[in-house]
């Protein structure tokens, strides 16, 4: 069933809603309107992707009718270096949605993939245009099975409760939500509230052994820095200080 967009945008009137049954990638329509000095808040919101992107250059299985695919301009008060913090920010958001709609407890795996059960529910990409953050945010909410590939496991909350299929309205207008919410936590406490969350949120910020994607070296987190970047002490006591890229676990 196509998503129900009328009822999302009666519960979200803060939020100005682009919709597009089919596109290539909600992450372009939405650096077209950044550039059009479209508010904070604006949203791009899809039903099908045709050329979803993931990280790191690699796609976002978008088909229609079961995933959450949506892009969401944010103006922030952060210079660009602090395009990190606004990723943790992204992160909090969707693990809180999804856990205050679902239930499903979830992880964070920095810099901001959201983990059921070890494996990947819902991605985040974040880029800025002009001053403005573009953050792209995919969740598998329907999808009966997924194609993982073997670094990153990947489900959906349809998988994690047994079978159960998940109202992707009701889930769209929480994420709107927490969005909303951490980004004022963000202006109103600062960047350090933010570290203090996603520190106490994930099991990937301190004490955990990784493998840093870039370059396969191993160690164990060390937390994050004011920035938001991950600190890992390597296996030859060397603190290395990530910036992007990604971790997964080690065995
Ligand atoms: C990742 O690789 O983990 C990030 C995936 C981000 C996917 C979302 S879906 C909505 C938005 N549009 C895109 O083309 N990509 C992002």
């Amino acid at each position: 069933m196509p998503l129900d967009i009328e009822r999302i945008r009666e519960l979200r009137p803060e939020n100005k809603i682009h919709y597009f049954q089919t596109i290539d990638s909600t992450m372009t329509e939405a650096a077209r309107l950044a550039g059009l000095n479209a508010p904070h808040g604006s949203v791009v919101l899809a039903d099908e992707q045709t050329a979803g992107i993931g990280r790191l250059g690699r796609s976002w299985q978008s088909p229609a009718g079961l995933g959450i695919y949506c892009s969401i301009l944010l103006r922030l008060p952060l210079a660009p270096s602090g395009l990190p913090i606004a990723s943790l920010v992204l992160g909090l958001a969707t693990a809180e949605a999804i856990q205050n709609s679902t239930q499903l407890a979830c992880d964070l795996r920095w810099p901001n993939d959201v983990l059921i059960n070890e494996k990947k529910v819902a991605g985040i990409l974040t880029h800025l245009v002009d001053a403005c953050v573009v953050a792209g945010i995919g969740i598998n909410v329907n999808h009966t099975s997924l194609a993982s590939d073997l670094r990153t496991p990947a489900t959906s909350l349809r998988i994690e409760s047994n079978a159960r299929a998940q109202s992707r309205e009701h889930i769209v207008v929480n994420l709107l939500e927490s969005v909303g919410s951490f980004c004022s936590m963000l202006k109103t406490e600062g960047p350090a509230a933010i570290l203090r969350a996603f520190s106490s949120a994930s099991t990937y910020a301190i004490n955990r052994r990784v493998i840093i994607e870039e370059n396969g070296l191993r160690g164990v987190t060390a937390g994050l820095d004011d920035n938001g970047f991950l600190l890992v002490r390597s296996d030859s006591g060397q603190v290395e200080r990530l910036a992007a890229g990604g971790i997964r676990p080690e065995g």
